[in-house]
């Protein structure tokens, strides 16, 4: 009888022989030797045919092979310590299941808009393959953080009639006889949820209609949005810090062969442990000054090379909190002390990612909020439901919402948004 495993699994079988099913990822030969690069998904290993070993057909038929065609492959496993996953295959049997011709993505270089195209093949590529698993051990390091903490997941509604984030970048959609949107944020419902159970997190897609084509934005993207009752501005930062140095510790810890593919610099992830600087947008404006930004002015919002030139004078992701009201959304507690600021903070990252994160403490405050409601014209009876939130019992509570392409790329150390996301939708692109 075989032994049928996996790629990642040969480990507890050195010196035993099994069979894999597997793709030829690429292929070097010798007159008397062929080196096949396999891969079965949990995996990256060397299959070695050797001439004298095998018979004459399997080694005709290991020269023959092309690029993605699958097999199941029978052979004895050998430590091989030059190999980053440790091991090698000395193949005895191989046996076509598919025959791959013409696969159109060679080791030579492609086009980053030949590579989107054929995003559904490119993602069997290595350095795609490493982003993946990066962005799995991050979903996966999430949910163990909040769990362990007591926070219930709930699932918000992707099909809402309210705009947390502005009404600019909406995607309208009919609701039957009604008007509907694309959700651009769980928020407003889990503030409904965490007064039924004290401490609730979501982890969902979320969609902006933004105009924007940068390497920062998606138009369906992953939001990780936790909301905390009876917590106020200050302890939603301990959180925050606490949760994104859990995440880059985890990737740091469980992904460390993927880190090496995409040739991550680890040291600057070994940093970011909490607790996070914290900068005061009236002192990040007057740092800009002394940097010779000159285009930036107190009431303005920050564009992607202020973040940067702010997070580049820190070697771990800085909070830059008390935004003026004027630019943050209807729902953020104003600063008791002034008027002019909301208690609300932005999550810079580190080497130009970007902001991460955004959080604040809400308005809980019956009239306040229904006079900021009115302020920025929304209309009241769509949002009946959320006024009566602090009619019942209203709490002080604050939540932040992690964007996970910008966290991904950050930590992947990826240029881009548009790799850290299996199917990227970008302003030009729904397709594949
Ligand atoms: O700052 P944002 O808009 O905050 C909210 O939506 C709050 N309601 C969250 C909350 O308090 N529960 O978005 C949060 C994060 C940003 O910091 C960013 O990381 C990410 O979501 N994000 C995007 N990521 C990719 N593409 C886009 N177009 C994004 N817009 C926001
Ligand atoms: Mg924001």
């Amino acid at each position: 009888m075989f032994l049928k495993t996996t790629l990642a699994e040969v480990k507890d079988y050195v010196g035993q022989e099994v069979t894999i099913g597997a793709w030829v990822a690429n292929k070097r030969s010798s007159g008397k030797i062929v080196f096949l690069q396999l891969r079965d998904g949990t995996a990256f290993i060397q299959g070695v045919v050797v001439k004298n070993e095998v018979s004459d057909e399997i080694f005709q038929l290991a020269k023959s092979l092309t690029q993605e065609t699958s097999i199941y492959i029978t052979g004895v496993v050998n430590v091989d310590e030059r190999s980053p996953y440790g091991y090698e295959l000395a193949v005895s049997k191989i046996e076509i299941i598919h025959e791959s011709h013409d696969y159109p993505i060679t080791p030579k270089n492609h086009g980053t808009e030949f590579l989107m195209d054929h995003r559904h093949l490119w993602l069997r590529s290595k350095r795609q393959h490493a982003v993946m698993k990066i962005r799995n051990e991050i979903i996966r390091s999430t949910y163990e953080f909040f769990n362990d903490r007591g926070f219930v997941k709930i699932d918000p509604p992707i099909l809402t009639n309210n705009a947390p984030e502005g009404t600019t970048e909406l995607f309208h959609t009919k609701y039957f006889d009604e008007d509907a949107f694309l959700s651009q944020s769980g928020q407003l419902h889990l503030e409904a949820a965490v007064m039924a159970l004290g401490r609730v997190f979501s982890f969902g897609p979320t969609f902006r209609a933004e105009k924007s084509k940068t390497r920062r934005h998606l138009i369906e993207f992953w939001m990780m949005e936790p909301e905390m009752a009876f917590c106020e501005f200050e302890e939603s930062l301990v959180v925050q810090e606490e949760y994104v140095s859990y995440i880059v510790q985890s990737v740091l810890k469980n992904c460390q062969i993927e880190l090496k593919t995409l040739g991550r610099d680890t040291s600057k992830l070994e940093k970011v442990q909490a607790p996070f600087p914290r900068v005061h947008y009236d002192d990040a404006i007057k740092f800009l000054h002394e940097q010779g930004f000159d285009d930036i002015q107190w009431g303005d919002d920050f564009g992607a090379p202020h973040e940067t030139a702010i997070a580049n004078h820190h070697d771990k992701p800085v909070f830059i909190t008390h935004y003026p009201k004027a630019i943050k959304p209807f729902y953020m507690q104003p600063d008791p002390t002034r008027d002019d600021v909301v208690l609300c903070a932005d999550l810079i990252a580190p080497e130009g990612y970007g902001e991460i994160i955004g959080g604040s403490e809400r308005i809980h405050d019956y009239d306040l909020l229904k006079q900021k409601l009115e302020e920025f014209n929304l209309p009241l009876d769509a949002y009946q439901w959320y006024l009566d939130l602090r009619k019942y019992g209203s709490v002080p509570h604050s939540g932040f919402g992690l964007g996970l392409e910008r966290t991904v790329a950050w930590i992947s150390g990826i240029e881009h948004v548009r790799e850290s996301i299996p199917f990227p939708r970008l302003l030009n692109r729904l397709y594949p």
